[in-house]
């Protein structure tokens, strides 16, 4: 593990559990999950639900993250949820998952605008991006994780860099049980923190963590973890499994102690 960085392990939940259930579910995990100094917990519930979790939950043990929210401040935008409002309710936000790209066509002035919405309102991003299948049989991958990169972060200064997070989430393999090979994956994070520093220079993207998403079980989790420079995991439908999310976290923190010993 790189000095300073922390592990870090997201539980995307969707659009699943009711606000009811949800709380089970975090009363659940709190049983299971101890709090560790060497990896942090976050958890990503359905909007209704963020904010009776967040007066339940004990943030020295998970923190929340909200999965979407709309990158004006105020107004007029019936139906829509800001980073101003989400400010001491959500600590992290999901920005740019590919079903908010592929399924609600979100823009890259979208993602860029959320981003620098959440840096606003001292919300931690976590800006998602990957590609797609065919851009990935053409041999685009490593283009389009520059392009989203430069995109997303367009007009961040490198002091807003402290608290970003990066994941990179191949969208084929979300949700398909399709997960990509720990190589690729090591080249992908190669390319992704060569660009950060080629935008902001070395010392300002030391403390970005750089995530793995897609498929991610308790099975395949160590291996993602050994891979260099992957300081976590971003996990959608295995999150949902209390036993199975359990066990992702202790892998991340068997994987700190294995990197000191
Ligand atoms: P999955 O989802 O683990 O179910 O593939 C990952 C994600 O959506 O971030």
């Amino acid at each position: 593990m790189t000095p300073g960085r922390k592990k870090l392990i997201v539980g995307n939940w969707k659009m699943n559990l009711s606000v009811h259930e949800a709380s089970l579910y975090l009363h659940k995990l709190s049983d299971k999950i101890p709090v560790r100094r060497d990896v942090e917990v976050v958890l990503a519930p359905t909007l209704l639900a963020l904010q009776p979790l967040s007066l339940q939950v004990n943030r020295r043990q998970f923190k929340l993250a909200v999965q979407n929210f709309y990158w004006r401040d105020h107004g007029a935008y019936t139906g829509e949820v800001s980073a101003a409002q989400l400010h001491s309710i959500a600590d992290y936000a999901i920005i740019g998952h590919s079903e908010r790209r592929h399924t609600f066509h979100e823009s890259e002035k979208d993602i860029r605008s959320k981003v620098q919405a959440a840096v606003r309102n001292r919300i931690k991003p976590i800006l998602c991006i990957g590609e797609t299948a065919s851009e990935r049989s053409y041999g685009e991958t490593n283009d389009v994780l520059r392009d989203q990169l430069t995109s997303g972060l367009a007009n961040l200064t490198s002091d807003d860099l402290e608290t970003l997070v990066i994941a990179y989430e191949p969208v084929w393999a979300i949700g398909t049980g399709d997960n990509a090979n720990p190589s690729d994956v090591h080249g992908a994070v190669k390319v992704i923190r060569n660009e950060l520093k080629h935008l902001y220079g070395t010392k300002a993207t030391e403390a970005v963590r750089v995530l793995y998403g897609g498929s991610v079980k308790s099975s395949s989790a160590a291996d993602y973890l050994a891979v260099k420079g992957v300081d976590g995991l971003l996990v959608g439908g295995a999150s949902l499994d209390s036993h199975a999310f359990t066990e992702i976290v202790t892998k991340a923190h068997e994987s700190t102690t294995e990197a000191k010993t």
